[in-house]
């Protein structure tokens, strides 16, 4: 008897193939809603999950299923709690994406820095204005803030310090051996204060939901031209108010705005804030 696995979501060939050759039956799902999900699961033993959201109904509509497996990292969308009465083992695929997210989010600082939005804007029409007109600045010898040093926080300030002689401040109260090259500091005011970019890589937890506001935008200092606020980062959509409470994001993005226009002034309505690449793929 061989046990079955059902993908709610395709995976590469290369994975199917894995898991025929392992001797696994594989179930093609019909979709990954959550009434997708329940009509599919009574008969798996295992799920493999990409962006579907595990629910403690559908949970209780798999009598069979005895592991589960996210395809990235983190367990933001399943409801662990329901797992956890149920025996289910879940598993996360941790760092195999990092690198991945690592080079995004200093693209975005990058992207950031040069004032790409503009450039782009105007580099058809005005190349002259896009090259010597808008003023950019460089990651060299920058502070970077980070939030968060797992597998992606790690990687992004080996990339900085390295690769831009970028100065590594971090806040991460469960730090763990950190490279001498990240200076870690108590209290995350001074993340938000010193840095002159700032990268959060967390997992959504109480403790970082919501937990960017206008507030720390308020703590930012100016750098080269821009005011508060200079973010990147992945595990976003928890954690920046603006991205997750519609009314709240209104609220921010014009803050946002405000401050990045006030950079600009003779831009003004041109273009919009460009600097937050999140996990739900919003990106301003
Ligand atoms: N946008 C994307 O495509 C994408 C891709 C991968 C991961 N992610 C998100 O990024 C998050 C981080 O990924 P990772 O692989 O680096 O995870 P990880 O578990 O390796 O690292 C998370 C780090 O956050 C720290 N942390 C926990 N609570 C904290 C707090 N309150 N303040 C400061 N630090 C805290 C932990 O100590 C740990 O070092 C994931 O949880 C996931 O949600 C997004």
């Amino acid at each position: 008897m061989s046990y079955k696995v059902l993908l709610p979501q395709p995976i590469l060939p290369e994975g199917y193939a894995y898991l025929r050759e392992h001797g696994f039956e594989v179930k093609d799902g019909r979709g990954f809603t959550e009434e997708d999900i329940i009509a599919d699961i009574a008969d798996c033993d295992a799920m493999i999950v990409r962006t579907a959201k595990i629910t403690r109904k559908i949970i209780e509509a798999a009598p069979k299923l005895k592991i589960m497996s996210r395809h990235g990292a983190g367990y933001d969308m399943v409801d662990i709690e329901a797992c956890k009465e149920k025996g289910i083992l879940v598993c996360t695929a941790g760092g195999s994406n990092a690198v991945s997210v690592a080079e995004i989010a200093i693209f975005n600082m990058l992207y950031c820095a040069k004032k790409f939005k503009a450039v782009q804007a105007h580099m058809m029409e005005d190349y002259r204005y896009a090259k010597m007109g808008i003023k950019k600045g460089e990651l060299e010898g920058k502070t970077l803030g980070l939030i968060g040093t797992g597998n992606i926080g790690a990687l992004v300030a080996q990339k900085a310090h390295f690769g831009f002689n970028m100065n590594v401040i971090a806040y991460d109260p469960f730090a763990k051996n950190v490279p001498e090259y990240i200076h870690l500091v108590e209290d995350r005011d001074e993340i938000f204060k010193q840095a002159d970019f700032v990268s959060l890589h967390v997992p959504a937890l109480p403790s970082t939901i919501h937990s960017v506001s206008d507030r720390e935008f308020d703590l930012m200092k100016e750098t080269d031209g821009i005011y508060g606020g200079r973010f990147s980062g992945a595990g976003f959509k928890g954690c920046c108010m603006a991205l997750v409470d519609p009314s709240k994001r209104a609220s921010i993005v014009k803050t946002m705005t405000k401050r990045y226009l006030h950079a600009f002034p003779n831009l003004e309505g041109k273009f919009s804030i460009h600097f937050c690449q999140t996990s739900n793929g919003v990106q301003f």
